[in-house]
């Protein structure tokens, strides 16, 4: 079965609205959302109204803070989901379809697991929240006990940096494998990268597709200024948000 993995798309619409189109021409069957839909982002309810049926779908810290008290963010950051928690709780006229959306969110796991198969949004060991980044690879102490918690295969999000991490602590980038990566016998963690704000340079959405034990990841162009405009729009959401959509950082 082929099946496409998301992550962090952050209320960005027009990104997750391109991937899921670009999913459909690839004839993925089935989706995999490893958490952060909202924050940040302008479309908030769209976004969860796009995923909630997805059978596989983990807590990001994101839409965590936008149902409870958001804790060590940026003032920025902050803002942003405060905003979208009063955008969820007040913009849609319809109390019913309100109070679906927060239920959603609080019933979302922090974690999935499928025989080999493990899906988080932050890391293995702390799923909400821990960060493994590229140059995690030279933190041998970390990469070793992330790895000691992994089935075979762990997904991750979160970072917003795709790539895969070896069990021999190397970082293999999108770009260097030619986007293409075959699961083995060897335990890897695999970043899918963000859907609706990219930080590894590139600006176009980041998601990957899984079929058996082979893995390509995608890059996906969006209508990038629409959702900059959107986020201008916004006082609440700072205009920085919208600038680093144009450079994927
Ligand atoms: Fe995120």
């Amino acid at each position: 079965m082929k099946r496409a993995i998301l992550s962090d798309i952050h209320g960005n619409w027009e990104a997750l609205k391109a991937v899921l189109d670009d999913a459909q021409a690839q004839g993925v069957e089935q989706f995999v959302c490893l958490g952060d839909i909202v924050g940040y982002g302008p479309n908030p309810a769209e976004c969860i109204d796009a995923v909630r049926n997805f059978p596989v779908i983990v807590l990001g810290n994101h839409d965590q803070a936008a149902l409870f008290d958001p804790e060590g963010f940026s003032s920025g950051a902050e803002r942003a989901i405060f905003w979208t928690r009063r955008h969820l709780e007040t913009a849609d006229p319809d109390p019913q379809r309100t109070r679906s959306r927060l239920e959603f969110l609080c019933r979302l796991p922090r974690c999935h697991i499928e025989h080999r198969f493990l899906f988080v949004h932050g890391s293995a060991r702390n799923p909400l929240n821990e960060y493994v980044f590229p140059e995690d690879i030279y933190n041998a102490r970390k990469i070793e006990k992330i790895f000691a918690l992994i089935p075979q295969y762990c997904f991750q999000g979160h970072t917003h940096v795709p790539g895969v991490f070896t069990h021999d602590s190397r970082f293999l980038s999108p770009c260097e494998i030619q986007y293409h990566y075959v699961l083995g016998n060897e335990k890897v963690m695999i970043n899918v990268g963000s859907v609706g704000q990219p930080r590894d340079g590139d600006y176009r959405a980041s998601y990957l597709i899984l079929e058996d034990n082979q893995v390509w990841f995608r890059r996906v162009d969006y209508p990038v200024e629409v959702t900059v405009r959107k986020i201008y729009a916004i006082p609440e959401l700072d205009n920085y948000l919208g600038d680093r959509l144009r450079e994927g950082r």
